[in-house]
């Protein structure tokens, strides 16, 4: 793009004398917080800022001159020439694809969600559009980590509400049955063994009950702590499966509150399962550590793997196991890496904060 301090300024006669320059709103420009570009009438890129470089990869010297559809996915360029003639014809401050959802392309051809605003200007260089990019995958996540956990819910409603029904309410119906019938009879014998159906019966309903409770809550979390919980978990998630599995425990139960052992309770929960559903693995080990103030835990496979980089972002909303992973990890100022090669096996590292420990 031309030197825009070559640029005649403008008659501005009130203009205090310390207003910024031209060189002064190119800095401006250049360091606005988000990704902006300037693109012309024919859509090509005039300028951008650092945040678009970082964006999209590109240094500004490669975009400018190249045409705006460099930045959007080879699937969606048709349809975008079409909008961009549309807003030539009709150029007004707006957000760009209502209704749409917008993906633009990075120098190695991966996509990002993004929101764009558009706001026409005229330079003394003719007409541009300037266009602000905000890239939402993080925004996504949320929104799907959010359905899903709505979904859920409503979902284990549905379960717990059926086991209800069908265990817990029909064995109480048949008890009343056979309390009547016990009630009504003469006969000492029948009445015994009415007696006794009736005692296997309440047995059954009351071990019934135990279970719904215990896929409501990890019963041996508040009991008997946090490694005996996972010992317990990783023995019946595995063990079914016939996978071996072994876990190694440093001394982590007093280190996190209720909510933090929870929530890494549940993280190598859906990591099991992952395990189980999706890596044909042979063996597992579950690993919980303390360092430098940070708790640590590990769940390796040694099953098929998978290609991380593909996963969560671009899933199209298939899964949304590791995506709760993170957020839970997340909102306990953690974080979960995720290390995998096809045919080595997966790792999936939680690493969470110890509350009041000096890192
Ligand atoms: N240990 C693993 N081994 C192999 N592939 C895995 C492993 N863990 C995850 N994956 C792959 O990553 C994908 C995403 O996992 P994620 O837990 O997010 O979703 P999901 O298990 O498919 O569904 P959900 O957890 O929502 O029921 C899986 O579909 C699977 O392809
Ligand atoms: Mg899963």
């Amino acid at each position: 793009m031309d030197d825009p301090t070559t640029t005649p300024p403008r008659e501005h006669s009130e203009r205090p004398s310390d207003a910024l320059d031209a060189d002064d709103f190119r800095q401006l420009f250049r360091a606005g917080p988000t990704g902006c570009l300037l693109v012309d009438e024919e859509g090509v890129v005039r300028d951008l800022n650092r945040q678009a470089e970082l964006l999209f990869d590109y240094g500004a010297e490669e975009l400018i001159g190249q045409r705006i559809e460099t930045l959007v996915p080879d699937r969606l360029r048709k349809r975008h020439a079409r909008h961009r003639a549309a807003f030539a014809r009709a150029p007004s401050l707006r957000p760009m694809g209502i209704g749409l959802e917008l993906f633009a392309r990075r120098r190695d051809g991966t996509e990002l969600p993004v929101e764009i605003a558009l706001s026409p200007v005229d330079t003394s260089r003719g007409p541009l559009v300037l266009v602000s990019i905000n890239d939402i995958t993080q925004r996504k996540r949320l929104r799907a980590f959010g359905a899903g956990v709505l979904q859920g819910a409503e979902e284990e409603r549905q379960r717990i509400a059926r086991d209800l029904h069908d265990d817990t309410a029909q064995a109480l119906s048949a008890l009343v049955l056979r309390l009547q019938m016990a009630r009504r009879t003469e006969d000492g014998t029948r009445r015994d063994e009415l007696l006794h159906e009736m005692h296997s019966e309440i047995r059954r309903t009351s071990e019934g009950v135990r279970r719904i409770l215990r896929g409501l809550r990890p019963p041996a979390l508040a009991e008997a702590g946090l490694t005996a919980a996972i010992r317990a978990q990783t023995r019946e998630t595995l063990g079914e499966e016939g996978i071996s599995a072994r876990v190694d425990a440093g001394p982590v139960d007093e280190l996190l509150d209720h909510e933090g052992n929870l929530a890494l309770y549940r993280i190598v929960q859906e990591a099991l399962s992952n395990v189980v559903r999706h890596a044909d693995a042979t063996k597992v080990v579950v690993s919980l550590q303390v360092e430098d103030g940070i708790l640590r835990a590990s769940v390796e496979d040694d099953g098929c793997g998978f290609a991380v980089e593909a996963e969560p972002a671009s899933n199209g909303g298939r899964g949304l196991g590791i995506i709760g992973m993170q957020e839970r990890a997340t909102i306990l100022g953690g974080s979960v890496r995720l290390e995998s090669e096809a045919g080595r096996g997966t790792t999936v590292t939680v690493e969470l904060p110890v509350p009041g420990a000096v890192p």
